[in-house]
């Protein structure tokens, strides 16, 4: 595994990789660090689908808002480094925030229209960062196959239109959450959680479940099912909910009626904690 942390040594070690023929295909998993489980089956997928396998570790600031949680969000490197390194990845990009933005950043990646959606909304400016730093990596790197987690549903939507709209010659690939056996969606952030509150945070994935019930019993009313994953809320009093939303996964419009394959999606805070969770129900 190489590890770079500046753009000359990754551009170096981009270009072995391209110089052992047009055959020898580059795939990019994109990570804030603190992995996981859900990490790892990326790692796994892109692995099985390509020669080699880069992984980027940034924690990006420009997709923190001023309220939260850059500082303090987990940074466990070396062991971050030893996990990689026992997947037998090729390249490990790990820059520095001065490295990535040396003048700061006053051009961004906006996908307008989408941006402002579900967490975009919660979260101003969040989207903007994220399609901003994964277009430098797409342009550092130069991925053929690039893997995210379905977790961050509305980011995979979002990534796949600037990818579509931007033209990079970049097949985006979407895997499915991974749980905890309890339930609960795997994510960095569920380090913040306490014993008490990882109990509570059970709450998004039972809701989702609910949900799943009652559209497989026939409830076909967007409405009727927000109302199922509240009722399901009310349960964990301590919770509270950002967001319950059922829309189109491309567009993230609200579905009124499910006739088609759409997302239900939650964001709540368990604590101080923010989490997200989501199901996709029909076809
Ligand atoms: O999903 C994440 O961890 C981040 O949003 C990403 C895609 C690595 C961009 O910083």
């Amino acid at each position: 595994m190489k590890v770079c942390t500046t753009i000359s040594e990754l551009r170096a070690a981009r270009a072995e990789i391209a110089s052992k023929g047009p055959a020898s295909t580059l795939a990019l998993v994109p990570t804030m660090g603190a992995l996981h489980a859900g990490h790892i089956s990326l790692v796994r997928a892109a692995k099985a689908r390509c020669k080699s396998v880069a992984v980027s570790i940034f924690v990006n600031p420009t997709q923190f808002g001023p309220k939260e949680d850059l500082s303090k969000y987990p940074r466990p490197s070396e062991r971050d480094r030893a996990l990689l390194e026992a997947e037998g990845i090729d390249i490990l990009f790990a820059p520095s925030p001065d490295e990535i933005y040396p003048h700061g950043s006053i051009t961004w990646v906006t996908v307008e229209g989408l941006s402002d959606k579900l967490d975009g909304r919660s979260r101003p400016g969040h989207f903007r960062g994220v399609t901003t730093i994964v277009s430098k990596l797409f342009n550092l790197i130069q991925p053929q196959v690039a893997f995210f987690g379905q977790k961050d549903a509305a980011q995979l939507a979002i990534i796949r239109r600037m990818t579509r709209d931007l033209n990079f010659p970049v097949e985006i690939v979407g895997c499915p959450i991974v749980r905890e056996p309890a339930g609960l969606a795997l994510s960095s952030r569920n380090a913040y959680l306490n014993p008490a509150e990882r109990r509570q945070a059970l709450v998004l994935h039972r809701a989702l479940l609910e949900v799943e019930r009652r559209f497989a019993a026939g409830e076909r009313s967007s409405a009727n099912l927000i109302a199922v994953a509240k009722k399901a809320f009310a349960s964990a009093p301590e919770v509270r909910i950002d967001y319950i939303e059922i829309v189109d996964p491309d567009s993230l419009e609200p579905v009124d009626e499910i006739s088609r394959k759409s997302l239900v999606a939650v964001a709540a805070y368990v604590g101080s904690t923010r989490l997200i969770d989501n199901v996709l129900i029909g076809t």
